[in-house]
């Protein structure tokens, strides 16, 4: 398979090991429903459904179409003071699909500016109501909040912090993960133990006085960190002490919402409403990047307030709300609820936790964690060489078996499309077997 690319050296890659990689580089030149292929023509079955952005499948033909009619009929307007009619509907129709109580919609061009975006309403909330003392804001060790300083400074992945540790921002608090491979490992689903964690929320309350604190941030289902479920009750608790304390609750679901989790969002899925909700990815299927924050209407109304001539927040983006953004968003909508993209997503649950749960005899497994279509399979690291197990296995799924696979560092990390067909599925978990055979 040639995928030679000219000065291939000029890309500084992102969340890459670019000096392996062009030493060996993998790029996909087209895509179309459940596989991308190469410019040689060679077929790779994508299990990763995109990074976890593109549910229903590459090129979707209404999609293609509602872009492509899009841009050339408006390709852009100004954003500030004026609008497109696609961002109003598309605003209309998310928040419609959103828990109930979540009524408005603030657009961004990413996951990481919707974090971003969520914290500073955060801020600007409490401040609007008088109470600018809350302002310190709360993540959880292995959140993945995007790579923005708000997101990096509430998010706890290690590596992603360790460099820019000293401008992370200050007043930032962490709750333990609930990652315990000792008491839940190969737990199918909602892991057993651990519930109690959310008490850490209370510590923090009594240490900082809860009257202190704007917000706190989780992933429902932690996903960049390797597929964390959270414990039974756990989301449930969190809640709980942030309405006795004043707290907004935050749940990023950029990745849990569209279906993910086999509903609309990862909210409706654990019956748990938040205030803010941060989403991105499956907004456009992937197609433009987009981003949204919804919000509770207690929020939004706290801000609309003062003389009516003024700016009520002073935030947002060029991009916000992009018109040909919200046409892929909007088709998006459209696939989702005329192809029954949620219900046939809750149906692909059992198949998907069998196939993972059929690697806890695998050699060097160590745990298999799965919840709705978010699945991990982890790997012991090799020696003295953590990550390199993970790594070979995707470079030999994407060339002895034509598979895309995503690793963070050993941990195999799987994100299936919400419509994938199950033979398919069943053949691409066989292909990952004889890789994970041949590894030692
Ligand atoms: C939960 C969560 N938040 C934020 C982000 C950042 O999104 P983006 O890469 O679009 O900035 C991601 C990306 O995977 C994510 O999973």
């Amino acid at each position: 398979m040639t995928t030679a690319a000219s000065n291939l050296d000029a890309y500084w890659m992102p969340f890459t090991a670019n000096r392996d990689f062009k030493a060996n580089p993998r790029v996909i030149s087209g895509a179309s429903g459940h596989y991308y292929t190469t410019d040689d023509g060679v077929k790779l079955y994508d299990t990763f459904s995109g990074l976890w952005t593109s549910g229903i499948g590459h090129c979707h033909p209404k999609i293609v179409e509602a872009v492509q009619q899009q841009v050339a009929k408006l390709d852009y307007c100004m954003s500030f003071q004026v609008t497109n009619n696609k961002a109003i509907e598309l605003a209309d129709r998310v928040t419609k699909m959103a828990p109930d109580g979540i009524d408005h919609c603030f657009f961004t061009n990413s996951g990481s500016e919707s974090v971003d975006t969520a914290l500073k309403i955060a801020l600007g909330y409490h401040r609007a109501r008088g109470e600018g003392n809350r302002s310190r804001l709360i993540g959880r060790e292995k959140g993945y909040h995007g790579v923005n300083f708000g997101g990096m400074s509430v998010g706890g992945i290690v590596p992603n912090r360790k460099i820019f540790s000293t401008a992370l921002l200050p007043g930032v608090d962490h709750l333990r993960h609930t990652l315990d491979i000792e008491r839940n490992a190969f737990s199918r689903g909602l892991p057993k133990h651990g519930a109690e964690l959310a008490e850490d929320l209370e510590r923090l309350c009594a240490l900082h006085d809860g009257s202190n604190i704007a917000a706190v941030i989780v992933e429902p289902v932690a996903g960049s960190a390797g597929v964390i479920p959270p414990p039974p009750g756990y989301l449930q608790r969190l809640r709980e002490i942030c309405d006795q304390h004043g707290i907004l609750l935050i749940f990023d679901e950029v990745i849990a919402a569209f279906g993910r989790l086999g509903t609309p969002f990862g909210a409706h899925r654990f019956g748990v409403t938040p205030d803010i909700i941060t989403t991105a990815k499956g907004l456009t299927n992937g197609v433009i990047p987009m981003g949204a924050v919804l919000v509770r209407d207690t929020v939004y109304d706290a801000f609309m307030q003062g003389p009516p001539n003024m700016v009520e927040i002073f935030h947002g983006y060029t991009y916000s709300g992009h018109p040909v953004a919200a046409a892929a968003g909007l088709a998006s909508m459209d696939v989702y609820e005329e192809e029954g993209i949620f219900e046939q997503s809750a149906a692909l649950e059992q198949q998907f936790e069998d196939l993972l749960h059929s690697f806890a005899d695998q050699k060097h497994v160590i745990d298999v964690r799965n919840f709705g279509l978010m699945g991990a399979i982890e790997m012991a690291p090799r020696d003295g060489a953590p990550g390199a197990r993970g790594g070979e296995a995707h470079k030999k799924c994407f060339w002895d078996e034509k598979l895309v696979i995503r690793n963070g560092m050993d941990i195999l990390q799987f994100s299936p499309f919400l419509n994938s067909k199950p033979d398919e599925m069943e053949q691409s978990f066989a292909a990952v077997r004889r890789v994970l055979d041949s590894i030692e």
